[in-house]
């Protein structure tokens, strides 16, 4: 499975921090906001990104992540000119889609806990998995409805009286059906190619599926200062609670087997002394440790 990172968008409600910065490069706790959907992919086994941002951000996100070769993986990189939607992101990248399945996250989107994801991408074959995390304001996401066996039932964007409180995150898995879909929709009233449209396509031809997130599951968003805040604290509280990192990718690039041990050593050689070193360095450690025992 190949991966999209959509990371353009005009970021208006983090103004004036983007200004300075698009805002998936801002700080989320101790790193930049685009590791942690990074992460998530590599966490599930993809190899090939292709990150979409703006023409002004797009040197920034280049000098940040490179080639990928230090992962171990391949990023391209596809300019958005202008943000018209979520689901443009499936013609931006069209060649690089090349009739293989994808799954597109957006750069803000901040996921963590279980295995509710490997499992959807363990399983997938064909068609489009998305996801239903039960949230508190629906009304500001694309809602899915159930029926009582748990099969989707409808989709709507950003309902003023939602059906249910299943909101859809900014993960999506499709087959290379994608782009054809894409190409024959029509842009909504806000003048944007919309990803609840893609998703109602593939409901009307039956080969939608919808996988309920579980209770111990965190899906933030970071699209406001105060979700921007919120996501800091929480990775800041798992993070010193448990001695680990959330949203590291060299980190997830080991453990997937993209990187090899010396690989993560010389990576980590390359970093100056910080505390991303310092964590680093410690699984190194406890990895050679394992083998040696
Ligand atoms: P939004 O948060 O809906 O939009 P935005 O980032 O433009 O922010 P604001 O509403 O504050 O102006 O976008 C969700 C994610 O999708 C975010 O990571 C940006 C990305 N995106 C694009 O890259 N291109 C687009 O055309 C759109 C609509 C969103």
């Amino acid at each position: 499975m190949k991966g999209i990172i959509l990371a353009g968008g005009a970021g208006s409600r983090l103004y004036p921090l983007t200004l300075v910065a698009s805002k998936q490069l801002q700080p989320v706790y101790d790193k930049p906001m685009v590791y942690y959907p990074l992460t998530t992919l590599l966490e599930n086994g993809v190899r090939e990104f292709c990150l979409i941002s703006t023409p002004q951000d797009l040197p920034r996100f280049r000098q940040l992540l490179g080639d990928g070769a230090s992962l171990g993986v391949t990023i391209e990189y596809r300019e958005q000119s202008k943000p018209g939607g979520i689901a443009q992101a499936f013609l931006i990248a069209e060649p690089f889609i090349g009739g293989d399945p994808v799954a597109l996250i957006l750069g803000d989107n901040l996921f963590y806990g279980g295995d509710s994801f490997l499992k959807a991408f363990t399983d997938y074959r064909s068609g489009a998995t998305i996801f239903g995390y039960p949230v508190e304001d629906p009304q500001r996401y694309g809602v899915v409805e159930f029926d009582e066996q748990g099969n989707a039932l409808s989709i709507e964007e950003k309902p003023a009286l939602p059906r249910s409180q299943f909101a859809v995150p900014g993960l999506y898995l499709y087959d290379e059906q994608v782009v054809g879909i894409t190409r024959a929709l029509r842009p909504s009233p806000r003048g944007e190619l919309e990803i609840t449209d893609v998703n109602r396509e593939y409901l009307r031809r039956g080969t939608l599926r919808v996988h309920k997130l579980s209770r111990g599951f965190a899906w933030l968003d970071a699209g406001t200062s105060s979700s921007l805040h919120d996501a800091s604290a929480y990775v800041q509280t798992i993070e010193k609670r448990q001695g680990i990192k959330i949203g590291c990718p060299e980190e997830a690039a080991f453990r997937r087997g993209f990187l090899d041990l010396e690989g993560l050593r010389r990576v980590v050689s390359n970093l100056p002394v910080c505390e991303y070193r310092a964590y680093l360095d410690k699984v190194v450690r406890e990895a050679g440790a394992s083998r040696l025992g």
